[in-house]
């Protein structure tokens, strides 16, 4: 609980390494929450509740009629929040992040997650995690339409997860040592919904070829845990090039996530695959250390200075240092 009247929450983004997709039709997936952020501070201001987005560079006031599309999961949570609790104190929310947005990091659900957990602290509701997940989640439906549930709990819990149906288990896993997880931000923005919809379209055209597609995406996930249980870079690597394919088969890669992985692998990667909804955003690839440093400079200068080296992180939600 807080007692100050300043608060501040930040949660990670993240990275699916296995079973974006799959995943929506409750099959399992493996994750990562990843060393980039999202924040939201909130304090006494006004007397409606403003939000300042610092990435857009817009404010808006929630209470008052409609407002923006990117500000609409904040309005729902808000809403949400004032059924269950009532209505907090007037405030001014800022919402600051780091995480490359629609590029599979989980931006949105990360937003979503500091937002919630910074209004239960102001309204000196201790933000305890389920709660916070739950919440976030009608501000997922609002900007996803059919969201999984795998974003905003990688964002509230952190750390290695293997996710199946909204059942999380946490596994303390890690990167086999001397390798490093490289992701490219390809640039080439999407909509998540959009491209979770495209894949259900296709999944009902072919129904029973496609059962045989998420069949091999659950079995690809057991495989890739015995993998990392093992420490095994090889394996690894070839099963994101085997789930890559399914990905592809699926229908949402294109030219620049290819390009992005070819670049890898001409460069040594254990494998590598698009990772999130596809359709553009971001690719990861499993580097030997030995050839991080020349990948990494040779991706950033074709994708625009857009290359991160990724660490996994084992916190989750949590208060921003700079607010106690
Ligand atoms: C988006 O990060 C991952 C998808 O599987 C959608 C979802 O799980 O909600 C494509």
């Amino acid at each position: 609980m807080n007692n100050s009247l300043r608060v501040c929450w930040r949660s990670p983004g993240k990275i699916i390494l296995f079973g974006e997709h799959f995943v929506v039709k409750g099959r399992p997936a493996l994750a990562i929450a990843v060393n980039l952020y999202a924040k939201t501070i909130i304090e006494p201001a006004g007397d409606g509740y403003t939000i300042y987005s610092k990435n857009l560079g817009i404010t808006s006031d929630l209470s008052r009629g409609e407002v923006i599309e990117a500000f609409k999961p904040f309005k729902k949570i808000l809403e949400v929040i004032i059924e269950e609790y009532g209505a907090p104190k007037p405030f001014m929310a800022l919402i600051d992040s780091e995480i490359p947005v629609s590029a599979g990091m989980g931006s949105s659900a990360s937003t979503a997650v500091s937002f919630t957990a910074a209004v239960l602290d102001y309204m000196g509701i201790e933000p305890r995690r389920e709660v916070v997940n739950r919440i976030a989640f009608k501000g997922e439906e609002v900007t996803h339409g059919k969201p999984s549930g795998i974003d905003n709990t990688l964002a509230v819990y952190g750390g290695f997860i293997r996710y199946e149906s909204g059942r999380i288990r946490r596994l303390s896993l890690d990167l086999p040592e001397n390798t490093d997880l490289l992701a490219v931000d390809t640039g080439v923005p999407r909509n998540t919904g959009v491209l979770v919809r495209k894949v259900l379209e296709r999944y009902q055209r072919y129904p029973e070829i496609f059962s045989h597609v998420y069949d091999a995406a659950s079995m690809i996930v057991d495989e890739a845990v015995k993998a990392f249980q093992e420490s095994d870079p090889d394996r690894i690597g070839e099963l994101m090039d085997i789930n890559h394919g399914l990905l592809v088969s699926i229908g949402v890669s294109i030219f620049e996530i290819e390009k992005a992985r070819y670049i890898m692998a001409e460069n040594g990667a254990y494998g590598s695959k698009l990772t999130g909804a596809g359709g553009g955003g971001l690719v990861i690839g499993l580097m030997p250390s030995d050839n991080l440093r020349k990948t990494y400079t040779t991706l950033n200068r074709i994708f625009n200075q857009k290359t991160y080296v990724l660490d996994i992180d084992h916190a989750g939600l949590s208060r921003c240092r700079e607010a106690s």
